[in-house]
């Protein structure tokens, strides 16, 4: 058995936060934004917590699905933004939606959330252990950003996705081949300071701004260049599919730069590249649903099109998944 994606949607929220916002605050410029990064504008969430995103998502998948929330045997959420440490995002989602039948829990894995979660999920199906896994996958950023920090605070938006995981009805579609890597000597780089058992919230690390992302931009750009590009590569190769056979590149949005390596070394002209980070800037875990899911309402994905999804993020965490589009046309 072959699990596949047969639903999805997404859900960014509607406040808009462009480059001039930020020059308006912080030494920064529009120019260097979009040059460095290539994003122009990101969307942030005012009130409550990244369950908000997920819930919006996972009810319209469901809905394109046309099952009700009941049916749902699991649920995965993957995010490094949960409502709270504890209970899982997950549970919360449960209530939310009304899933009275699903079991679940929450995935960290960052900017690799999504494929580290679609992974799980396909075993799941696959070993036949559930039915189906209600993936909800996406980021709170605004909530762990310094503002006064223009090397980070830029980067980030807030959004997600949810895609409906279950067996493929037609056995050469679906989730054909994963390639899952981490490197723990990636914690310095990129990493939350304070808030874990390690280091709990004081008074002295909230006014050392410990809450918030840390990022050496410089140091990770260089391990995400090497190692997106490679694993996107390696499983194209592996698969004996050339870049004729690739439909789409799904690349995690952290930054163009990053985008345009990956797809040079695969071969990829940029018109089977998909690129919103100028809209969105890097929602984390919500990167590629997001992409998925306007390339699906935007009809251009068919049923039988190879799709490479690759990401590389905190820890480090990076992967590629080759995927073979099951879902016909959006009506
Ligand atoms: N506006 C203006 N100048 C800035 C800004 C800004 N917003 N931010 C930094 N600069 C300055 C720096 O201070 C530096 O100035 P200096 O030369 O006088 O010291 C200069 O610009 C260059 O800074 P770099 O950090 O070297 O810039 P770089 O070209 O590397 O771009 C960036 C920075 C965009 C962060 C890049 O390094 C990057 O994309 N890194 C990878 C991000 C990534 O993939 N993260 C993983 C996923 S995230 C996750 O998992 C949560």
């Amino acid at each position: 058995m072959r699990a596949t994606i047969s639903a999805l949607a997404h859900y960014v929220p509607e406040d808009v936060y462009d480059n001039h916002w930020f020059a308006e605050r912080i030494d920064t410029t529009d120019e260097w934004i979009r040059t460095r990064t290539g994003i122009k504008e990101r969307h942030f969430l005012k009130e409550g917590g990244v369950s908000e995103i997920l819930t919006k998502a996972a009810i319209k998948c469901l809905e394109r699905r046309g099952i009700g929330p009941e049916e749902v045997d699991c649920i995965i959420v993957a995010s490094v933004t949960p409502d709270r440490i504890f209970p899982a995002t997950a549970a919360i989602v449960q209530r939310k939606i009304g899933a009275v039948n699903a079991w679940g829990f929450d995935l960290a894995a960052a900017c690799s959330g999504f494929l580290n979660a679609l992974v799980t999920a396909a075993k799941l199906v696959e070993s036949g252990a559930v039915r189906n896994v209600l993936l909800c996958s996406g980021d709170k950023m605004s909530a762990i950003l310094d503002f006064t920090d223009r090397a980070t605070s830029v980067l980030f938006g807030d959004g997600g996705g949810a895609v409906f995981v279950e067996p493929s009805a037609d056995e050469s579609l679906g989730i054909v081949d994963f390639i899952l890597r981490m490197d723990g000597n990636g914690e310095p780089h990129l990493h939350q300071k304070a808030g874990g058992s390690m280091r709990p919230p004081t008074a002295e690390t909230v006014a050392n701004r410990e809450h918030f992302v840390y990022q050496e931009g410089q140091t990770v750009f260089k391990s995400a260049v090497i190692g997106m590009a490679d694993v996107s590569y390696e499983i194209m190769e592996r698969n004996k599919l050339t870049s004729d056979d690739v439909a789409w590149l799904v690349p995690h949005q952290a930054n163009l730069r990053i985008i345009d390596a990956t797809a040079n070394r695969m071969g990829l002209s940029a018109d089977k590249v998909m690129v919103n980070i100028d809209r969105y800037g890097n929602t984390t875990a919500g990167t590629i649903p997001i992409c998925l899911s306007e390339l699906y309402e935007g009809g251009k994905v068919h049923k039988g099109d190879y799709l490479v999804l690759s990401s590389f993020g905190a820890g480090y965490t990076w992967g590629a998944i080759l995927l073979r589009w099951s879902i016909p046309d959006i009506s």
